[in-house]
């Protein structure tokens, strides 16, 4: 497996790639990869002719200092990981490389940023765009893979390659799960077994919500799931919220003519969790 470090390195072998004729799909990700990782790069595979996956723990997302502290780095099991799939090459920068000046960048995402995890984690989407833009003008990928698992992340970079008009296309990939339930997570390597076990609550939880949905109103059925999932000693719920999949609006009433998603955030311990559920 070719693991690059160096930008120029990188563009001569896309450059190379494209001089051949070949799609580039590419897969953004902060390492420490599991299964839903991979689902991503298998689909690249069979959407594109040459697949690159970046490893990089970007720090301009990071609105909690130990949590990027704390943010697992294990590049040689990624590599291993990724050999039997269609990844042809890993570009796994230093934070220098990356950023060597500040990114002052600001973005405007309106709404879509004030919401959710955006309102959470202030920063945090400037952060994912700053990294996101400079790894597409990098890499030059005709598609890039992003998982459903952070839905307003997908949302937030369509929304930026509309912005910036850039020619690249954004495939949204289905959420992994362990067969718990648990949405699998670069995090979850952070959870206790007591803890992984009752974090599988959440997943049940926003099941039952779906299954729920429709016979209480909307409010009624949000305070009920955060009820639920406090009630359980492992976890803390810092927000739920049923928002439309293209806007992030709260959804008011179920008559809404809008796709409805349900998306939570929870502490299990110190480690923050999150998980969304398509209702409709
Ligand atoms: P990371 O958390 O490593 O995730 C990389 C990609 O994998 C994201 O598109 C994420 O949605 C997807 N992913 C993670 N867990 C998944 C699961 N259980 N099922 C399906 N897809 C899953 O998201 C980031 O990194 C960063 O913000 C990044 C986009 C790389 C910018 O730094």
């Amino acid at each position: 497996m070719l693991v690059i470090k160096e930008i120029r390195d990188l563009k001569a072998l896309i450059h190379a790639q494209k001089a051949a004729g070949k799609t580039v799909g590419f897969v953004p990700t902060m390492g420490a990869l599991h299964a839903g990782h991979r689902s991503l790069v298998e689909e690249a595979g069979k959407q594109s002719d040459f697949v690159v996956v970046s490893i990089f723990v970007n720090p301009t997302q990071f609105n909690d200092k130990t949590d990027l502290e704390k943010y697992p780095r294990t590049l040689e099991a990624d590599v291993a990981l990724l050999e039997p799939t269609p990844c042809q090459a890993i570009f796994a920068p230093e934070v220098s490389t990356m950023y060597p000046e500040p990114d002052t960048r600001q973005f405007n995402f309106g709404e879509l940023e004030r919401v959710m995890e955006g309102k959470f984690r202030p920063g945090h989407f400037n952060g994912v765009a700053q990294v996101v833009s400079k790894l597409f003008e990098m890499v030059e990928p005709d598609k890039a893979f992003f998982g459903q698992k952070d839905f307003q992340q997908l949302v937030i970079v369509k929304a930026m390659v509309k912005q910036l008009t850039l020619p690249v296309e954004i495939i949204a990939c289905p959420i992994i799960r362990e067969a718990s339930g648990l949405a699998m997570s670069s995090r979850n390597e952070r959870l206790t077994a007591a803890q992984r076990e009752n974090a599988a609550v959440i997943y049940k939880t926003l099941c039952e919500a779906r299954n729920n949905a429709q016979s209480i109103s909307v409010e009624e059925l949000k305070s009920q799931v955060v009820e639920q999932l406090n009630a359980n000693p492992f976890l803390e719920t810092e927000y739920f919220e049923i928002v439309d999949d293209v806007e992030l609006k709260p959804v008011q009433q179920w008559t809404d003519p809008v796709n409805k998603v349900a998306c939570v955030a929870v502490f299990c311990g110190e480690v923050r969790l999150i998980d969304n559920l398509v209702l409709a």
